[in-house]
């Protein structure tokens, strides 16, 4: 069949050639990577079609269409308008690239399309700039393909870790929503420690855990523990090790998690320490806002970013702030009453990477943001303070909203919001509002998730190969308000 040089190159015209379900194998070469094809029906790799590009990639890897195009694009700070500038091809082309293979609009990339991307990534110089090195804390960095570890703090990543983080993230999308199984944790067991509330962690990490073939075993809370009967967290933490392959725990303590890793050798992830760090979710927040400036055409360097809340006592913002200040030029605006300001280490730390932080004292501060990210106010950890400044100014709903931001401003949450009248939390009344991102938020915990056990477990490399059709048919929207773009790019 005979096709016009563009529809070859965007692969528009009729796709004879193209199996949707190719995948890359990316093989270790350090500092190069070996890309090749793997096509499910071969069920071999067709190591002669190898080519060279340069990547941080460590360890061998299969990577469909889609990751290939999102990690370039992350690699070479571009949006989806740049880089089909780049590439040469139509960015309708290039959207319908990276949809789901699920999705009717999905389009094969065209062989030629994709050994060009390769080619620019060999190219392309590795970032040196120290703005984006973090700051070791003794935990050691997370980075797929490499040692066992616990994950702590968020100061355990660069800007590459998190983002080859996200790329395996990608990697898990079609299981996260449902197309797609594997069981490359089989018989592996989470011991879930859960000393304090929760509903969306405790079962986003139960749920990953189980995505990935694993089980897993909860507790809650302090009274049903032994450590009502006085244990301590050595040797509660020694004790269950003997029992799981991985422990996630949560505890109203600020560096008790860190107590919990010191007492074993089995991984331990933070699940949020009191008012200390919240790594995971984190990662997620900042896996959800490159997927949302992905479809909106900005870059993170350079965003705009407001806090709003309890930013004294919130350790998801505390996290998300250090994360993103590994990004160069971000303006910090952060909102939050008298008495539950950013404690002032964290915001000496994000100046001094060269980001700009300003404090302002009302909602009016949120003019120009490209992202609002609203906490809640959490009077559970209250010592003396009081929420007598946090009256209705404070409280971002649909008329703020329309009056005061962006029309392209992205609304943020860790969640869970508080409902009950007079909390002056996130309102309900955006529900429905495609700029309200928090249940793609949620969603995004999941294959963040499974990144982050797939690389403690070293399973990372396994997974692409070992994915299956899932044998029941998922809703195509998940929530019946979900926004039309929800999880389709
Ligand atoms: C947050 C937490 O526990 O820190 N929730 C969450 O994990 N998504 C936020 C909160 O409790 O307000």
């Amino acid at each position: 069949m005979c096709r016009s040089n563009q529809e070859l190159w965007e692969g528009t015209g009729a796709i004879d050639t193209h199996n949707p379900n190719d995948v890359l194998l990316a093989k270790d070469l350090k500092p190069t990577l070996a890309v090749g094809f793997f096509s499910p029906s071969h069920d071999r790799y067709t190591q002669t079609a190898c080519v060279y590009i340069r990547s941080e990639f460590k360890c061998e890897l299969m990577i469909t269409q889609q990751v290939l195009l999102r990690d370039a694009m992350r690699r070479l700070d571009m949006t989806r308008d740049a880089f089909a500038d780049r590439i040469g091809s139509r960015r309708r082309a290039l959207d319908s690239w990276l949809l789901p293979d699920e999705s009717n609009e999905f389009r094969a990339m065209p062989e030629v399309a994709r050994r060009f991307v390769q080619e620019i990534l060999a190219n392309a110089t590795p970032r040196t700039d120290p703005s984006t090195q973090s700051v070791y804390t003794g935990a050691g960095p997370l980075t797929p393909g490499g040692p066992l570890r616990h994950l702590l703090s968020v100061d355990q990543f660069t800007r590459e870790s998190a983002e080859d983080l996200f790329r395996l993230a990608d990697v898990m999308l079609p299981i996260a929503r449902r197309h797609k199984v594997t069981r490359v944790l089989e018989g592996a067991v989470l011991a879930n420690l859960f000393f304090e509330a929760s509903t969306r962690t405790r079962v986003s990490f139960g749920a990953a855990f189980c995505r990935l073939g694993g089980s897993v075993c909860d507790t809650t809370g302090f009274t049903f523990s032994s450590m009502a009967k006085g244990e301590s967290i050595h040797d509660t933490s020694r004790v269950i090790a003997g029992y799981a392959d991985a422990i996630v725990v949560r505890h109203p303590e600020q560096g008790a998690v860190a107590e919990f890793a010191r007492a074993t050798n089995v991984p331990v992830v933070n699940g949020g320490d009191g008012p200390g760090e919240h790594p995971t979710q984190a990662l997620l927040d900042l896996y959800t806002i490159q997927r949302e400036f992905s479809r909106l055409g900005k870059p993170v360097d350079g965003a705009r970013i407001a806090l709003v809340g309890d930013l004294k006592y919130g350790r998801t913002v505390h996290s998300l702030i250090k994360l993103l200040a590994l990004y160069k030029g971000v303006r910090f605006t952060l909102i939050a009453p008298p008495s539950l300001e950013m404690p002032a280490a964290i915001v000496d730390r994000v100046n001094r990477n060269g980001n700009v932080v300003e404090v302002r004292e009302s909602l009016q501060g949120l003019a120009d943001a490209d992202i609002v990210y609203a906490t809640r106010i959490q009077k559970e950890r209250f010592a003396e303070e009081s929420i007598e400044g946090y009256g209705a100014a404070f409280e971002i709903n649909r008329a703020l909203v329309e009056r005061t931001c962006r029309p392209d401003v992205v609304v943020m949450h860790p969640l869970p919001r508080d409902s009950r009248a007079g909390s002056h939390d996130l309102s309900s009344d955006l529900d429905g509002d495609p700029r309200l991102a928090i249940f793609r938020q949620t969603d995004n915990g999941i294959p963040v998730r499974m990144a982050i056990f797939a690389t403690l477990l070293g399973v990372d490399k396994l997974v692409q190969r070992s994915m299956r059709d899932a044998q029941w048919t998922p809703p195509t929207f998940i929530g019946p308000e979900d926004s039309p773009f929800h999880g389709l790019d």
